[in-house]
């Protein structure tokens, strides 16, 4: 019934319906002591488990949910930044794990030689991408890390390999491009500067760099989705997404590959921009 009359205020509201959509903490999903939702199932004396108690849960609010109270990243300008909730081998990262499941596919089936992430902040999605070509087992296959800031960086691996300083900056791309003329496959991870002005600078330095039939993925289109919902930390003059339908008009090479936003729920949408030729 409450959700009921949600949905008809926010029809009635519009835009302006996503503040009320909002409304709801996101850490208030996990709250399992709430035993007022109906499930069919006989707990006795356990409680609830979060689906069962978050059912009508859309997918909306999951994004909500999954940014502030699993990544600790703010959706509005009154919330807090909250502890990353996330981990991979002990080392934080802020990552769909949705995302990760199709960028093992990714892997697997270019099978590259030289992963680009740039930006890479904690370092957890760094050692991740060195695991995953591990498990490929091609002892020449490397990880090209580039962060502004190497601050909370904690990754270490012998396939790793750090380049510090602006990715968009003649210094780093002079650096960058000697790895690429040793490799077959490059496949590049963009989750640096998330400003649409930064993503088109890292767009026009790197995307030449992708080898065909590979992939530049432009990460936090989601960003730019919630800014269509009306969040107020996404006002303003867009993020990864309008630089990409940008990039795309220019570039008939780059195709948007929609079958990898196939479990909808994505931090990349219209990200996943496939080097055709
Ligand atoms: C969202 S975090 C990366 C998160 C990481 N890839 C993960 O999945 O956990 C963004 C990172 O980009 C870096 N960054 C921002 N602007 C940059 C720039 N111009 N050049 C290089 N790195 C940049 C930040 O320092 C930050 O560490």
């Amino acid at each position: 019934m409450k959700r009921l009359v949600k949905q008809i205020v926010n029809a009635a509201l519009g835009p302006f319906g996503a503040k009320i959509v909002r409304r709801r903490k996101a850490t208030s999903f996990l709250n399992t002591d709430d035993t007022s939702l109906k499930t069919g199932i006989e707990l006795e004396d356990r409680r609830a488990s979060p689906l069962m108690l978050n059912s009508e849960m859309s997918l909306r609010e999951w994004s909500y949910y999954h940014s502030s109270a699993v990544l600790g990243v703010p959706n509005s300008d009154e919330d807090e930044r909250g502890p990353i909730r996330m981990k991979y081998f002990g080392i934080p990262l802020r990552k769909n794990p949705l995302d990760l499941w199709i960028y093992q596919e990714m892997i697997f089936d270019l099978k590259p030689d030289l992963i680009i992430e740039i930006g890479s902040a904690h370092g957890g999605s760094t050692l991740w991408l060195a695991h995953q070509l591990d498990l490929l087992g091609d002892d020449r296959a490397k990880v090209l890390s580039l962060d502004i800031d190497r601050t909370p960086y904690l990754a270490s691996h012998p396939r790793i390999t750090e380049l510090t300083g602006d990715s968009a900056s003649e210094e780093i791309v002079r650096q960058v491009k000697p790895h690429c003329e040793n490799a077959s496959v490059v496949l590049i991870l963009h989750d640096g500067n998330h400003s649409a002005e930064g993503v088109t600078k890292d767009l026009a330095a790197y995307a030449d760099m992708v080898t065909p039939g590979s992939y530049l993925v432009v990460e936090d289109g989601l960003g730019d989705v919630k800014r269509q919902w009306g969040e107020s930390q996404y006002t303003g003059e867009g993020g990864p997404l309008k630089a990409v339908l940008e990039f795309l008009k220019t570039r008939d090479d780059y195709q948007i590959d929609y079958d990898k936003e196939r479990y909808i729920l994505t931090q990349n949408n219209l990200g996943f921009l496939r080097r055709v030729r």
